[in-house]
């Protein structure tokens, strides 16, 4: 019998070891016991990361969507599968139950054959965080499709790039989305992308905000009309174990946008198990997770590890502070939210307002908060802990990667015992490794070094679209028979490990290893100071000193600016010691950030060394503009 559910910290250890000690037996009984096969695997794993090539289920044949939605109907036909929260809180909240899911993807599926995609096929979607969003992706996965979602921030040149890198045959979008108080005409920036591509011959648009806008004869068509005409079952086809389930692109630290690839068994094994397990869902639970499906956390934790469980998601189409600050509280109270996940950035935006936003609602159903996406930091941490869990909710960060497919480090709540800004143990089925700069492994406690992993794990990516040889290079080739996060970690003394932050952040001072986010957590302690960020930049003496960014609260505003520099400096000589202080640093009113919420500090690097010549593409950040604040304030 496998141990499906891990209800306290023995248990986790025992399970633990068992994954390590017998992996393929371990997976093999999870697999076989939770979910629905068309026939069962010849090999659980073959593997070499030499090559490299990893099989999970090798054999075995399914389909995702029947283990998402069709053997949920007997037992809970009538659950809500998807919540749907609008962008505006006066719009009725939507409510789709397993039976309704089925009936809306399975026309879906019926409409993107009778536009002539196949199995095997790249369907790009670039849709708002609204219900036919999901209901795409399964589609797409009823059929065989690939489906390479691209988040609808992205520019028209970011979404060319992407659907001619794989090829897309069509475009899923809609008329527009609704995002706070604006309207985004999507439609345009599909029609200004697909100038570029040749590739796709159809698109569909959802209605969503009733914009009028071009339909080019012969491409584009309303889905609306397709779905009315569509007959509401539709075969799923049936999948081998390694049939790429999806592509979802990711930024490298040099060049193209890398396509990885999922594949569909073990994508599917892994994140429903550590979907019930990290969230501890209960079969009554209503889980939230605010990111959109346009990132992986979305994919494996919105949508198909949750369904894989039979639980109830939540979409929620808004933005955090529209229309006020309470937004996410107000719709935690009203859906009775049981799993809360978010990102730390959000946290910090939240802990800066008012805490009467929070104190308004009432947010006893919260029993699991979880973090993802960035390193977070002691105060956000914390506020996250009194405010919003009152203490009584575990905090799970969890650790993983696009790459990963699903969570590999993470406190299992009411099991581990949380520390703030450590992602603590690894995952059943996860061996990670710290290793040296001379490719030896460091073993012991007390120690850090470059985050790797050793065995391969279910939801693995397998490739990247097109250039096996670059997932080598990226993965595979720093350390020898190891996966390379690109990470750096620390394990403390009892074994947690503490996520350091990517190891191409890390700055040399002086011939010293300095993380950028221990001395962004040290300065973000200082009252005034809302956010930070650290980069290095040539120095005669030292080689590199350090560069600071720091965003003050609305309340340190009006304090003088020198007094707040050394005060700073003060904090982070008590914190990490003299060698870490900053040389500059910059007040500014944002920092430059990716879609996700990552701080590009390619660019904040590239100000304060004064090469301000070729910045690279700043089009598919989040706020351009404060790009131009910083270089006309630079020091
Ligand atoms: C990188 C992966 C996984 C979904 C969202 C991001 C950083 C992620 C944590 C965490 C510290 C974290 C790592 C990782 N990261 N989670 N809990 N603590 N760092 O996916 O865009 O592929 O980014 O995000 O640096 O390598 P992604």
């Amino acid at each position: 019998m496998s141990n499906y559910h891990i209800k306290h910290l023995e248990e986790y250890f025992q399970v633990y070891r068992k994954s390590v000690r017998n992996p393929e037996v371990f997976w093999e009984e999870i697999a076989e016991e939770h979910f629905m096969w068309r026939k069962k695997w010849d090999a659980v794993l073959n593997w070499d990361f030499k090559k490299p090539e990893v099989t999970w289920f090798q054999g075995a044949q399914l389909n995702i969507t029947e283990n998402c939605i069709d053997r949920h109907l007997q037992t809970r036909g009538d659950k809500t599968a998807i919540v749907f929260e609008p962008n505006d809180p006066k719009e009725k909240a939507l409510h789709i139950s397993y039976k309704e899911l089925y009936e809306r993807v399975n026309k879906f599926a019926n409409v993107l054959k009778s536009q002539g995609i196949k199995k095997g096929d790249r369907v790009c979607i670039y849709l708002p965080m609204i219900p036919e969003l999901a209901v795409a992706l399964l589609a797409c996965a009823r059929i065989g499709a690939i489906h390479s979602v691209v988040f609808a921030g992205f520019s028209s040149t970011a979404l060319a790039t992407r659907i001619n890198d794989s090829d897309c045959k069509m475009v899923i979008t809609s008329d527009g989305s609704y995002r706070g108080a604006k309207t985004i005409d999507l439609k345009s920036i599909v029609d200004e992308g697909l100038e570029s591509c040749s590739c796709v011959e159809t698109v569909l648009v959802v209605k969503r905000i009733h914009n009028s806008i071009q339909m080019k004869e012969g491409r584009d068509k309303w889905l609306q009309p397709l779905l009315d005409e569509a007959y509401g079952e539709c075969a799923p086809e049936i999948m081998n174990a390694e049939d790429p389930l999806f592509i979802l692109y990711t930024s490298g630290s040099t060049g193209m946008p890398k396509g990885m690839v999922h594949t569909t068994a073990g994508y599917m094994v892994y994140t429903a198990y550590t979907f019930k397990n990290v969230f501890q869902y209960k079969e009554e639970d209503v889980y939230w997770c605010t990111a959109d499906i346009g990132w992986i956390t979305g994919h494996s934790y919105i949508v198909y590890g949750p369904l894989a469980n039979g639980a109830t998601t939540v979409i929620s189409e808004g933005v955090p502070n529209y229309p006020d600050w309470g937004r996410f509280w107000e719709i935690v109270e009203k859906h009775k939210i049981t799993q809360f996940y978010t990102a730390p950035t959000a946290i910090r935006a939240l802990a800066k307002e008012n805490l009467s936003y929070v104190e308004k609602y009432d947010l006893s159903s919260l029993k699991v908060l979880g973090t993802v996406g960035e390193p977070i930091n002691e105060e956000a941490w914390h506020w996250y802990n009194d405010n919003i869990g009152k203490k009584k909710s575990p905090i799970v960060d969890t650790w993983w990667q696009t790459e990963t497919g699903g969570i590999m480090i993470t406190p299992i709540p009411f099991s581990t015992p949380t520390k703030p800004t450590y992602a603590t143990l690894p995952f059943p089925g996860i061996q990670p490794a710290l290793m040296d700069e001379n490719g030896q492994e460091i073993h012991g406690n007390q120690v850090d070094g470059r985050l790797c992993i050793k065995f391969p794990w279910p939801s693995m990516a397998r490739t990247i679209w097109g250039n096996h040889q670059r997932y080598k290079e990226t993965y595979f080739s720093a350390f020898e028979n190891m996966y390379f996060t690109g990470d750096g970690a620390l394990r403390d003394e009892v074994g947690y490990y503490r996520i350091t932050g990517r190891v191409d952040d890390v700055i040399i001072v002086s011939g010293h290893n300095l993380g950028t986010a221990p001395i962004e957590d040290a300065i973000n302690e200082h009252p005034a100071v809302a956010e930070s960020a650290i980069v290095g930049f040539p120095h005669d003496i030292k080689g590199n000193a350090l560069y600071g960014y720091v965003i003050l609260k609305e309340t340190g505003e009006s304090r003088d600016h020198d007094n707040v520099r050394k005060e700073i400096n003060q904090i982070i000589t008590e914190h990490i010691g003299p060698i870490a202080k900053l040389d500059k640093i910059q007040f500014t009113s944002g920092l430059p950030k990716t879609r996700s919420g990552k701080i590009m500090r390619r660019i904040l690097r590239k100000i304060a060394s004064n090469e301000t010549e070729n910045l690279g593409d700043t089009s598919t950040l989040l706020n351009p503009e404060v790009v131009q604040e910083i270089m006309d304030n630079v020091l």
